[in-house]
């Protein structure tokens, strides 16, 4: 404990909102893993953020605990991280009012993915989706985060969250550890197959869009066979091939290998035999994660004794800071 204590700390979410993709994975979770070995990680479902869109009660129950078990079967180890469920901390809910207070609405308003979700559900605009990111910087400073391991879409919010933990911190002196986005250098935005100029999203009404991590050996390799290329026959990374450069973003991703030695490897080669071997790493890459994920599954007991040894540790860090932050606020504070 005391060791892990020393480690900067890393924390990550994920909305339980239906099945990851591979650009979950690839521009997120592959990343948790990695990092899990250097840092002291804590990595949640977003529950709370999930309800903005009103998932029937039992769907919001059933994701919540598949998306849990997926983060175990990353291969994350739930004594050594932090693997907990947000709404089983309350003191998430709690820091994201006090930080309501500190968020201007001209500041809220500016953020792309509120302006973009409110234009898809011009019937559901709550408030909760416009505070959506407050709620996400309340997850990220509870911990005083160092880094936050998250796709390219999400580093609008990591500035506000910078912005509010500035503000906060320049009226009550320093209370918040200003965090510091991580995000891939390749995967980071992993587009759409169908439509490689649009980022790929599990919403996509269009399923050979996207890649779902259990999506079966074949669903994958049929969706990759049949995803959207240009022409010119040749493998290269280059301006006008959006769906060649979204295929080679996501070979290198599942092999290392970088945007050269792909070059080179299909030089004189068609997209046939291209597009077969970014299916066979696609398939590789998630083989571990399925297998792990269709034992952990059904053990429902193990699962919830790890959100709950998850959420006790969580709480543990959490609530030192929230208990900062009402302080300097002007709470009254009585031990129990
Ligand atoms: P969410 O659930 O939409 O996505 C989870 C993670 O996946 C990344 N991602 C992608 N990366 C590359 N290519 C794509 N096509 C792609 N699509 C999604 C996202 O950037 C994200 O890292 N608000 C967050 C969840 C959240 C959170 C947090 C994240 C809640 N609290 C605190 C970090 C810290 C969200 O909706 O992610």
């Amino acid at each position: 404990m005391e060791n892990q204590e020393k480690k900067k700390i890393v924390l990550s979410a994920i909305q339980p909102t239906g099945t990851p993709t591979l650009g979950n994975y690839l521009g997120a979770l592959k990343n948790w893993k990695t990092m899990a070995n250097d840092y002291n990680c804590l990595y949640a479902v977003a529950d709370l953020h999930s309800i903005t869109v009103r998932p029937e009660p039992a769907d919001l129950r059933r994701r919540t605990l598949e998306m849990y078990a997926l983060l175990i079967a990353l291969g994350l180890d739930p004594e050594k991280n932090t693997i907990f469920i947000q709404s089983m901390v309350p003191e998430h809910a709690q820091l994201a009012w006090i930080l309501d207070c500190y968020t201007q609405f001209g500041e809220a308003s500016r953020m792309t993915q509120f302006k973009d979700k409110s234009e898809k559900h011009p019937d559901n605009v709550n408030v909760g989706l416009f505070a959506y990111p407050v709620l996400m910087a309340a997850d990220i400073l509870l911990y005083q985060t160092d880094f936050v391991p998250i796709g390219a879409d999400q580093k609008q919010h990591l500035e506000i969250t910078r912005n509010i933990a500035e503000r906060f911190n320049g009226l009550y002196g320093n209370t918040f550890k200003l965090p510091e986005p991580f995000i891939g250098k390749v995967g980071a935005r992993v587009m759409s197959l169908q439509e490689p100029t649009k980022k790929m999203s599990k919403s996509d009404t269009n399923v050979k869009g996207f890649i779902s991590v259990l999506d079966d050996d074949n669903a994958i390799m049929k969706k990759i066979k049949s995803a959207v290329t240009d022409s010119e026959a040749k493998v290269y990374y280059g301006e006008g091939k959006d769906g060649v450069n979204n295929l080679m973003g996501i070979y290198s991703c599942c092999t290392g290998k970088t945007f050269d030695e792909i070059e080179k490897e299909f030089d004189g080669k068609g997209y046939g035999d291209f597009k077969t071997a970014v299916g066979e790493a696609v398939i590789e890459e998630l083989r571990p994660l399925k297998e792990e994920y269709a034992r952990l599954i059904n053990d429902k007991a193990y699962l919830y004794d790890c959100a709950k040894l998850g959420a006790e540790k969580a709480s543990y860090f959490a609530s030192r800071t929230l208990k900062k932050a009402m302080k300097k606020v002007g709470f009254i504070q009585i031990d129990k």
